[in-house]
């Protein structure tokens, strides 16, 4: 990944982790954050916006252990002007080998005046004071004019360059709230770029939320206008209606480089499977006609596109399948061996040992019983499932359920942790609702269900159910996912899984966050 000032390279900012992860009930814990971030340096990413250390203790060490494994990546640990601010987000971005804080505070009317109850004066000094801390801590300094789109102009570029003359290196402009259009952030980009003056490696970013729907044509407009960092997330998802999704900007440079002439040094082969990561980890589903990733984005359904597709992919395809790694590769069958199988999953770049390896085989095995072909996305599911069960988490023995029209459903539950094995049974609305209900009853925990979605891995009457589901305990929320070829065991495993990170954050508090604690 070059460090260097590339004029002809677009720097791709991912905030998934922190803006994304503001999405509501989203609840990720240290532990998938780390894996996403993985996945992120793994697709080319360049700087990781990790979170906001100073929001929660939870975010604190989250960013921390992410700048301790990332090496290529730059981690970016957010702050507002505050010297507190600055400082946390120092304290866990000061392992990372490359670390960047990034400093934002707002300059529009409306959030000086009736947000901050600040002057224009205070707000520069304070936007000039918080990046001179920051700088004394590390040379990569990016800072923020929070609802940019919304500021008056000249302010803004009064406010950008004494903070470019105070050490901040590349100047972020949000539309924080949606509202611009591709025409309007265009000049705007380009009056910042005309009228700032800097050091030659200063960089221009650009970070567009999706109120109304623009915020990827707003980045490319940036972009056309001279950005050369733009700021987004996998599938897009983002406070509100999100921010502008990754997938989309990073494939509409590449396809359209003849419009763009610039690059990014995104790994697009990667882009379908950070999707489906990053999915799965938030319950966030996408969408089946979301452009580059979504399911659907490849597939032809009328005749006629069938047929010129078959004589040449080019009449109806501007982009190839592959190039997003959406052309779905069966890797392995009833037959293959342990070796194969963790064979398969090193190539696919799943680093995955001990328990969590002899699980998940046990569970491909399972599932090579079930179905036919096993996809490289089954065995992200079930991997991904075994992980968030690894360690002293409770795990599901058994599960037995009675139902019918005219019967009540009943459902046996059988969990056990160490040597601690607990065998519950409870009746319920439907069979879903009584192995989730014997289980929490079996764990003895007030727990109730807010979200539950069901969708299928692959395709095929035979494919995984992949299950989704968001739980509400003592005012603390948790998700949890789970897969099977039968949907109520898929049910079962993700209710456990939720379960789990309630039990966990009691039993650890200050090591998980409760969700809903603030961003900006
Ligand atoms: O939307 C926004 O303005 C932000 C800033 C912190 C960059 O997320
Ligand atoms: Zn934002």
């Amino acid at each position: 990944m070059s460090k260097t000032f590339d004029p002809d390279r677009v720097v791709i900012f991912d905030t998934t982790l922190r803006d994304g992860e503001q999405s509501p009930g989203i609840a990720l814990n240290v532990m998938e954050k780390i894996e996403i971030a993985e996945q992120l340096q793994r697709l080319g990413v360049d700087v990781i916006e990790a979170g906001f250390p100073i929001s929660s203790p939870g975010d604190f060490e989250a960013v921390e252990a992410i700048a301790q494994v990332i090496e290529e990546s730059t981690v970016c640990g957010l702050a507002r002007t505050g010297f507190e601010d600055i400082d946390r987000a120092w304290q866990a971005v000061r392992h990372a080998p490359h670390p960047r804080i990034h400093v934002f505070i707002a300059t529009s009317p409306i959030h000086m005046e009736r947000k901050l109850q600040m002057t224009p004066e205070q707000v520069k000094d304070a936007a000039v004071a918080g990046v001179a801390r920051a700088k004394g801590y590390c040379e990569d300094v990016e800072f923020s004019p929070e609802d940019g789109t919304r500021s008056d102009p000249e302010f803004m570029v009064e406010v950008l360059q004494a903070v470019v003359d105070a050490g901040a290196t590349t100047l972020n402009i949000p539309d924080t709230v949606g509202y611009t259009t591709p025409g309007e952030f265009h000049d705007l980009i380009a009056f910042v770029v005309d009228r700032v003056r800097g050091p030659d490696n200063l960089r221009i970013s650009t970070h567009c939320h999706n109120d109304l729907g623009l915020a990827v044509a707003n980045s490319l407009a940036a972009v056309a206008a001279g950005a050369r960092q733009v700021e987004c997330t996998i599938n897009g998802i983002g406070e509100r209606a999100g921010n502008a999704a990754m997938e989309e900007i990073v494939m509409a440079i590449k396809t359209r480089n003849d419009t763009y002439g610039v690059d990014t040094g995104i790994d697009t082969s990667q882009l379908a499977r950070t999707s489906r990561l990053v999915a799965r980890l938030t319950g966030y589903p996408v969408q089946y006609n979301k452009a580059v990733v979504g399911r659907n984005a490849f597939a032809h359904e009328a005749g006629i596109h069938q047929h010129g597709v078959l004589t040449d992919k080019r009449t109806y395809e501007i982009m190839d399948a592959e190039s997003v790694g959406q052309a779905t590769e069966i890797v392995l069958g009833k037959h293959s061996g342990r070796h194969a199988f963790s064979d398969a999953l090193e190539k696919m770049g799943l680093k995955v040992q001990g328990d969590v390896l002899n699980q998940a085989f046990i569970r491909f095995k399972e599932l090579a019983d079930r179905k036919v072909q096993i996809t490289e996305a089954d065995l992200e599911a079930i991997v991904a499932e075994e992980l968030g069960v690894q360690g002293d988490a409770w795990q599901l023995v058994d599960l037995v359920v009675m139902g019918g029209l005219e019967k009540t459903p009943t459902a046996s539950v059988q969990i056990k942790r160490n040597g601690d094995r607990r065998l519950m049974t409870s009746d319920g609305d439907g069979m879903i609702d009584a192995a989730c209900e014997a289980i929490r009853k079996a764990l003895d925990i007030e727990a109730r269900l807010v979200d539950f979605n069901v969708s299928s891995v692959t395709g095929g009457v035979d494919a995984l159910g992949d299950v989704t589901v968001q739980i509400e305990s003592g005012g603390m929320r948790a998700s949890g996912r789970g897969v099977s070829t039968d949907v109520v065991e898929a049910s079962a495993r993700a209710y456990l899984s939720a379960v789990n990170k309630i039990v966990r954050a009691r039993e650890h508090p200050q090591k998980e966050s409760a969700e809903g604690e603030s961003g900006p």
